[in-house]
């Protein structure tokens, strides 16, 4: 067992914190942000997370877990200190270091013996090194320390899955005592015999990149192919089927939509052609991945132009789903966003419905009517568009919606609903790649 602080309790830090500390591990998670420390120290998430708060409430009780705002102090009583910090996009699309360069900082202030400094958030090739010197240069004495690279690949939604079984745990250091550490930390993983990738850092660093922006560039690949099926009149459902079967491909991450989103895919795809730019190396695939993705949330608009007949103005628009998948309430880089954003340009009135993404959205379009259930939103609609794979939007009685309406026209940007029933209620309907089941 083993003495370890977290620092950043966002998304990764909250739950590293708790799958640390469910491996056995005693984890003080702490955070600058008062609010968010005070919530959880009263048993509260800050996050939507499905099994977050079981597993906090587990770890707590059992006293393995707790939450403070005292860095300084946190630092000084472990013995490894993971970076789960945001790193946001800066403006010209690089990784954005301050909030790591601030906690290296304070952790060279308050080395006070051998640690780990492990970091979590995703980070551009080298910043493994730029820690070393930041510590070392703010050190009052020579204290031993080593760097590790533990990248975090938990998806929204399935975080607490993803931490606790794991595809794969990757740690890089050049540290040997470290490593030693880091396997023991991990320990219940290992016993799983859940693949371990022990590596450099800079090895790390770059799995975690290149991953991302693999399955980004999947998720645009199929929404070119689904763009292509509209024009020529095949099915990118069945399509994506047949590609999946075969094992070198996967069937996985072949979903056509309106475009990836969320807090990882857009920043990173982007890190990574700042990184490849630094180096000199060209990466036109990962580009092409990031312009098809703006290119498909025009393609969304330019399906609800087709629906409107070019006459969006005064229409009223439903919108079910804001987040940008299912099973979170993060909207960050949410397809909704440019969507409503232009719907209100053009004088269309929103009304808008979301299992989880309410609050957060309410926060950047406030003149949005935001609805309490799909039948609200649904409501005296002249059209329908669904922008995310809700289960409860899967469900939908689409005769009861037929009643409710103003006028029986739908796009069904993730291709959940049944183009059958939708016929058999005369909508008139759009979907993404199936121009054969219109
Ligand atoms: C992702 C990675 O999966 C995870 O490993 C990493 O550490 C963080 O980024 P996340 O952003 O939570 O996780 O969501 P993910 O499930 O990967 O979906 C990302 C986006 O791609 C969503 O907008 C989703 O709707 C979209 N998507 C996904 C598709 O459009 N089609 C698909 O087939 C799969």
């Amino acid at each position: 067992m083993r003495k370890i602080a977290v620092i950043g309790t966002g998304y990764v830090g909250l739950v590293s914190g708790a799958g640390l500390s469910d491996f056995g591990n005693e984890v003080i998670c702490a955070d600058i942000n008062e609010k968010k420390i005070e919530l959880l120290k009263q048993g509260e998430i800050p996050i939507f997370e499905p099994g977050l708060k079981e597993l906090v409430d587990r770890n707590v009780t059992a006293g393995r877990l707790s939450f403070t705002r005292d860095i300084d102090r946190v630092i000084k009583d472990s013995e490894v200190i993971f970076l789960a910090v945001w790193t946001p996009m800066s403006e010209n699309g690089e990784a954005d270091l301050s909030a790591v360069k601030e906690v290296s900082k304070t952790i060279g202030k308050n080395l006070n013996g051998y640690k780990i400094i492990c970091t979590k958030s995703t980070v551009p090739v080298g910043t493994g090194a730029m820690i070393r010197e930041i510590i070392e240069n703010h050190q009052n004495d020579h204290v031993e320390f080593d760097v590790v690279s533990n990248p975090e690949f938990l998806r929204e939604g399935a975080a607490v899955r993803d931490f606790l079984w794991p595809d794969r745990v990757v740690i890089g250091t050049e540290s040997q005592k470290a490593m030693n550490i880091m396997r023991e930390i991990y320990r219940p993983l290992f016993i799983n015999e859940t693949p371990m990738i022990l590596t450099d850092i800079p090895t790390a660093e770059t799995i975690k990149y290149a991953s991302n922006a693999f399955l980004a560039v999947k998720i645009s690949y199929i929404n070119e192919i689904a763009n292509l099926c509209d024009e020529i009149g095949a099915d990118v459902h069945i399509v994506a089927k047949a590609m999946g079967l075969d094992g070198r491909i996967s069937p996985k991450f072949l979903h056509p939509g309106p475009g990836y989103g969320g807090s990882c895919f857009p920043k990173d795809t982007h890190a990574l052609l700042h990184i490849g730019e630094s180096a000199g190396i060209d990466l036109n695939v990962v580009n092409a991945a990031v312009k098809t993705n703006i290119n498909q949330r025009h393609r969304v608009i330019q399906k609800i132009t087709q629906l409107f007949d070019e006459k969006p103005k005064g229409k009223t628009v439903a919108i079910l789903g804001l987040t940008f998948k299912p099973d979170t309430d993060d909207v960050r880089e949410s397809p909704a966003i440019e969507i409503i954003q232009w719907l209100l340009k053009k004088g269309v009135s929103v009304q808008a419905y979301d299992p989880q993404g309410i609050d957060n959205m309410k926060e950047k379009f406030p003149e949005v009517s935001y609805m309490e259930s799909t039948e609200d939103a649904v409501r005296g609609a002249d059209l329908v568009v669904i922008l995310t794979d809700w289960h409860e939007f899967r469900a939908m009685d689409i005769g009861r919606v037929s009643q409710l309406v103003n006028q029986k026209i739908l796009l069904d940007t993730r291709n959940i609903l049944n183009p059958v029933d939708l016929k058999r209620y005369n909508f008139r309907f759009d979907n993404v790649g199936r121009p054969n089941v219109k």
